[in-house]
């Protein structure tokens, strides 16, 4: 409806993690707008890949939750013993059902299609358990059965994220990295590769095209046949961004992306983010201690200090902000 304030794409409430004794981020509140490009800085070990990387799903938090596109994902797992419980119930009756019809005198052959029955039922559940489709995730949730998502569900949920060190598969071509990223909404089966059915060499090319088509939109025009390795370190970093784009995320992570950029480089790269906000309409949500960058594009900062928020408000906001001040900028930033 008109007038109203889109929701936030992503909010962390009270969001704890601690390893060990060392508590990385303490009761973080934040949120990332809808159509925004919103940073995270702070100084070197104040959390915040630690903040990415339970956002992403990779650690599960000590305290609070976390909630994308409206939904909580993340928090520690609730009432978690019930769902075994669940795999063995439909087995269980129809073998109790079995017995009921054995002991009456009822067929034979009844009572075989029963067993199997059973068998049947077992397996399916075990398979959808170890699947997680997106029906059970909400079957669990209505039942009072949280389970924490894995990296994997947040990907397919709409979660793209580049990180701090470039994780790129170096001996595959620029190509094939984003078609990597596009695996998890391919619906070809491997049936369908090894019989090359319409289907597989249909979606291939697709595939294909749409991965140069993204490998444009972030400049690396025509290098599609390079070794990953063999990019200059810039180029690795877009290819990076090109393959979490391939996953149309609703939400994209990046953890630094300019780091051991030079300053056209990182011009560029600012350009970059500019277009995947308005030209793809996608919120970022930025870790970066280039503060040209930080103040150039963000439309919000958060700012956390030894795993706590110390400030957050727009870019004019935070550089004024005297414990921003003291704990990263320093007197001569401002
Ligand atoms: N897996 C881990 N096990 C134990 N401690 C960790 C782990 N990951 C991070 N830490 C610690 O948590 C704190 C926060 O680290 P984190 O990497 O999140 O900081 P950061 O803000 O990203 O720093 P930088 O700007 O240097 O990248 C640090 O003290 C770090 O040593
Ligand atoms: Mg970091």
């Amino acid at each position: 409806m008109s007038g109203q304030i889109a929701p936030p794409v992503l909010r962390t409430v009270g969001l704890t993690k601690a390893f060990g004794g060392l508590i990385a981020v303490k009761s973080v509140d934040f949120e990332v707008p809808a159509g925004s490009i919103t940073s995270l800085i702070g100084p070197n070990g104040a959390g915040k890949t630690t903040l990415f990387n339970v956002v992403a799903g990779l650690y599960e938090p000590t305290e609070g939750h976390i909630e994308f596109l409206g939904n909580r994902v993340i928090a520690a797992p609730e009432r978690g013993w019930l769902e075994p419980l669940l795999w063995i119930l439909p087995p269980f009756a129809t073998w109790a059902l079995t017995y009921v019809v054995a002991s009456m005198g009822g067929s034979d052959n009844l009572v075989q299609v029963l067993i199997l029955l059973g068998l049947g039922l077992l397996i399916t559940t075990l398979i959808t358990a170890v699947i997680r489709p997106a029906w059970y995730g909400k079957f669990l949730t209505r039942l009072g059965i949280f389970k924490t998502a894995r990296p994997n569900d947040m990907v397919t949920a709409g979660l793209g994220r580049t990180f701090q060190n470039i994780r790129l598969f170096a001996n595959m071509t620029a190509l094939e990295n984003v078609l990597v990223g596009m695996h998890s909404r391919l619906k070809a089966s491997p049936l369908d590769a090894l019989l090359r059915t319409r289907q597989q060499v249909l979606e291939e090319a697709t595939s294909a095209a749409e991965g140069r088509r993204l490998l444009g939109f972030v400049g690396l025009v025509g290098r599609d046949g390079e070794l990953a390795r063999n990019l200059p370190y810039g180029d690795q970093r877009r290819l990076e961004i090109a393959r979490a784009l391939a996953t149309r995320p609703k939400l994209l992570l990046l953890d630094e992306p300019t780091a051991g950029m030079n300053p056209s480089e990182t011009a560029a790269m600012m350009t970059l983010f500019g277009r995947i906000k308005t030209e793809l309409g996608l919120p970022i949500l930025l870790i970066e201690h280039d503060m040209r960058v930080v103040m150039g594009i963000s439309d919000g900062i958060t700012v956390i200090d030894h795993g706590e928020k110390i400030a957050e408000g727009t870019p004019a906001e935070v550089r004024a902000n005297s414990r921003v001040i003291e704990a990263y900028l320093g007197k001569g930033a401002v």
